[in-house]
């Protein structure tokens, strides 16, 4: 790990508009019984989201997706399967959603999966943001952050950020390839795509330990 770390700028909420559609908001019943919520970022027609939360019925999942024809799709798929009670889809910049919306401390795992890469602008890219600051709010401690790109570059930078700019730990990384994990079944739209082209897919999951956070 030798990239340089720059200074991410304090976050301040009083900079993040309230999101619309927050005003007569009221969490689903589900999210109020006590499991345990995760969040995904960006979550586009939401291949992952469905499946994760078919996989996992007693955990309840908020996935947030921006561009409209993204989380349209995503929510006919969701329309189609009723029984997905534990998956609440919003349709936001989770940037303002979350800053507003979601309490400190209520989530255990979070999944940024493919986000856009930003190569123009570094101070865009998630772990470079000053609401990571507010991110990692929301993660309970001991929560989890998991990263996954199909650029080598962003995700030496990320794992750098987690560790020295955040204070995280890091508890799993991976490097796969349709030549390395032929059995691997795509988690997303974007992750087909590109094992199907013959890249290599990289994935990051940090840990957020109470002790290493910063005030
Ligand atoms: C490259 S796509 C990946 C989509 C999906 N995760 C996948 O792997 O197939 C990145 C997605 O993040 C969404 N996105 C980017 N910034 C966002 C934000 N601030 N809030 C919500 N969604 C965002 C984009 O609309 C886009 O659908």
């Amino acid at each position: 790990m030798q990239k340089k770390v720059n200074a991410v700028r304090a976050f301040d909420p009083s900079s993040i508009e309230k999101p619309h559609g927050l005003t007569g908001f009221a969490w689903p019943a589900e999210f109020k019984d006590g499991a345990p919520w995760d969040l995904e970022i960006g979550c586009g027609v939401g291949w992952h989201p469905i499946k994760y939360a078919i996989d996992n019925p007693s955990r309840r999942l908020i996935a947030v997706e921006h561009t409209r024809e993204k989380f349209e799709s995503f929510q006919g798929r969701v329309f189609k399967h009723a029984q997905l009670k534990n998956l609440l889809p919003i349709h936001a910049d989770a940037i303002r959603w979350v800053t507003h919306a979601i309490p400190a401390g209520s989530l255990d795992r979070i999944f940024l999966l493919y986000p856009n890469p930003e190569p123009k602008a570094a101070n865009k890219r998630w772990l470079r943001m000053p609401f990571f600051q507010r991110l990692l709010e929301t993660l309970a401690p001991g929560g989890t952050i998991t990263l996954a790109t199909n650029i080598e570059s962003y995700f030496d930078e990320a794992r750098v950020y987690g560790v020295e700019a955040w204070g995280l730990e890091i508890v799993g990384e991976r490097r796969f390839n349709l030549a390395t994990a032929p059995d691997e079944a795509p988690r997303t739209h974007f992750e087909k795509k590109y094992l199907e082209r013959g890249e290599t897919c990289f994935d990051v999951t940090f840990r957020k330990d109470r002790a290493n956070l910063r005030p």
